[in-house]
């Protein structure tokens, strides 16, 4: 079993926004001056609001930025729901309003219909990640990995494709939004940094469980958890 996590926790929620903010316009400056661009992957869902909307207002060369969804609800991207919508309102926005945006929504009834699409948008990116931010559920999934999801085994797998459709359990979290398109274990293979940040009880409680032993299926974060391969970096805040 690979180290703990630490796990750094925040005085408050702006507290946090701030700090990861700071980080993540570090790490992308330091891509724009070593390699001439940087690609990030972000998630969606409702936490990252406040730092994606701290980051947009950087002072950054965001011309030459991509940034990529982690994962999408199968919905239109100007539609209530979408990942997309909700990354392109709070971060492709004010000094980020250049950044080049990839969505997972592709033309298809499913995400299975949509997979091939997808997969080509992420074949044309050249490198690693230089930073990925995913946030945490209460029942341990992270990016649109949801515990026994159809789809799951495919999506945590380190060597297969980048990109898979994943059909979730209806639950208390995805809500009636059980189709899915997510980044793999896979897609996240050589990136320069893995965060995950998340607040509330319920989610700490979430993290404590999903550090303890169980099984991947249970609380697919655990996923990252244990592998030797991905040095997650894991925030919180009350
Ligand atoms: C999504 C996200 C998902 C999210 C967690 C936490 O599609 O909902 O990508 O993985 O990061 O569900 O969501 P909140 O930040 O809304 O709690």
């Amino acid at each position: 079993m690979p180290p703990a996590i630490s796990l750094t926790e925040h005085a408050s929620g702006e507290a946090m926004a701030g700090a990861i903010a700071d980080r993540a316009a570090a790490c992308i400056r330091a891509a724009l001056e070593t390699r001439g661009e940087a690609v990030i992957a972000v998630s969606g869902g409702s936490t990252p609001k406040p730092v994606y909307e701290d980051l947009s207002s950087r002072p950054l060369d965001w011309s030459r930025v991509t940034v990529v969804l982690v994962d999408e609800r199968w919905v239109e991207p100007d539609q209530a729901g979408s990942n997309e919508r909700f990354v392109r309102d709070n971060l492709i926005r004010d000094k980020a309003a250049c950044a080049r945006l990839i969505g997972l929504k592709t033309p298809g009834d499913t995400p299975r219909d949509g997979l091939e699409a997808a997969r080509a948008r992420l074949a044309a990116l050249s490198r690693p990640f230089d930073l990925v931010l995913l946030g945490l559920g209460p029942d341990g999934h992270t990016a649109s990995w949801f515990p026994h999801a159809e789809g799951l085994n495919e999506a945590l797998q380190p060597d297969g494709p980048r990109v898979t459709a994943i059909d979730a359990r209806p639950s208390a979290v995805t809500g009636a939004l059980t189709r899915r398109i997510t980044l793999t274990r896979a897609a996240f293979n050589g990136a320069g940094a893995v965060w995950i940040f998340f607040a509330g009880a319920d989610k700490r409680e979430a993290w404590e469980a999903a550090c303890r032993d169980g099984d991947i299926e249970d609380m697919p974060v655990r996923a990252l958890l244990r592998d030797p391969d991905i040095h997650l970096e894991a925030h919180w805040a009350p």
